[in-house]
């Protein structure tokens, strides 16, 4: 068998394990990024489940970090949430990194929630700002789904000209706007990392068009794209990164800002998760089935 039935195979695998343990069958996901970690508090937890445990998925190499599914419901929506993410910058491949979204492809999610922390290159953000992610440029110079094909995952060449749901953009404004939280929104940069950018490449990443950039995101949205998930996305501008005058961006800083604004994301992303639902359900958000 070849490398990519391979990968059929151990996606089956992984499924049938995860899918025997899980006690909902959520439609919704969310990839817990920085500023994102409460959400593991606020949500009603049914059940767990180590990545070590699921055949053939990544786990993650630092102790100190958790790596696990959630299951349970938030916002009284059937939820899967991940605990803990996959970076290139630490050496897993892009294949590893797309794993769980294709994993969660089949089992059934159609709406993959991901945040991240990210630095602002818009020199109009500030700080602390949320920024709803309208589109991406993959700067990593490699893609999840470089090599044959596999059919039954997704198409050989994705389209991309809506990576980001228009839709779920539109409730995620609609919501911010009814609950006074400033969104920001723009395009995400996806770098490899881990080293931080120097001004030079700063300024050729605003000049390229890019408002905010970091090191996670476009790997496990491009395979949620191929696997026909929408997607929406948020990253919590951690710093703000200035070519003209640059300085260093301490990463106890990124965290701490990140996680100062995580209640903000927290409380944007439930009150539209009853929307998010619903189009997660395939109907439209005002609770119609589309015509
Ligand atoms: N650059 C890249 N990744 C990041 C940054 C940054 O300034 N801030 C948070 N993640």
């Amino acid at each position: 068998m070849d490398a990519f039935g391979l990968l059929a195979e151990h996606l089956e695998e992984a499924q049938r394990v995860l899918e025997s343990a899980m006690t909902v069958r959520p439609r919704c996901a969310v990839i817990l990024g920085t500023g994102l970690g409460a959400v593991a508090d606020a949500m009603t937890v049914h059940g767990r489940l180590d990545y070590a445990a699921v055949p053939h998925h990544p786990v993650s190499t630092v102790e100190s970090h958790q790596g696990r599914y959630l299951w349970g419901t938030w916002a009284g929506v059937d939820i899967l949430a991940m605990q803990g993410r996959f970076h290139l910058y630490e050496g897993y491949s892009p294949q590893d990194v797309a794993f769980p979204i294709r994993l969660m492809a089949r089992l059934g999610i159609t709406v993959l929630i991901l945040s991240n922390a990210a630095g602002g290159l818009n020199p109009l953000f500030r700080p602390g700002d949320l920024m709803l992610i309208t589109d991406h440029m993959n700067f990593t110079g490699t893609n999840p789904l470089v090599g044959p094909n596999v059919d039954l995952l997704g198409p050989r060449f994705p389209d991309m000209s809506e990576p980001y749901s228009r839709r779920l953009q539109e409730i995620a404004r609609q919501e911010a706007l009814r609950t006074g939280i400033l969104l920001r929104e723009g395009v995400y940069a996806g770098v490899l990392g881990p080293s931080m950018e120097t001004a030079a490449e700063t300024r050729f990443l605003r000049a390229a068009g890019a408002d905010a950039v970091g090191m996670s995101t476009v790997m496990e949205v491009i395979a949620a794209v191929h696997a026909g998930l929408k997607v929406l996305g948020i990253s919590v501008i951690s710093n703000v990164n200035r070519p003209d005058c640059y300085e260093p961006v301490p990463l106890e800083q990124v965290i701490r800002t990140a996680s100062a604004s995580g209640p903000l994301l927290m409380t944007l992303l439930e009150r539209a998760l009853p929307k998010i639902s619903l189009i997660a359900q395939g109907k439209s958000s005002d609770g119609k089935n589309p015509v």
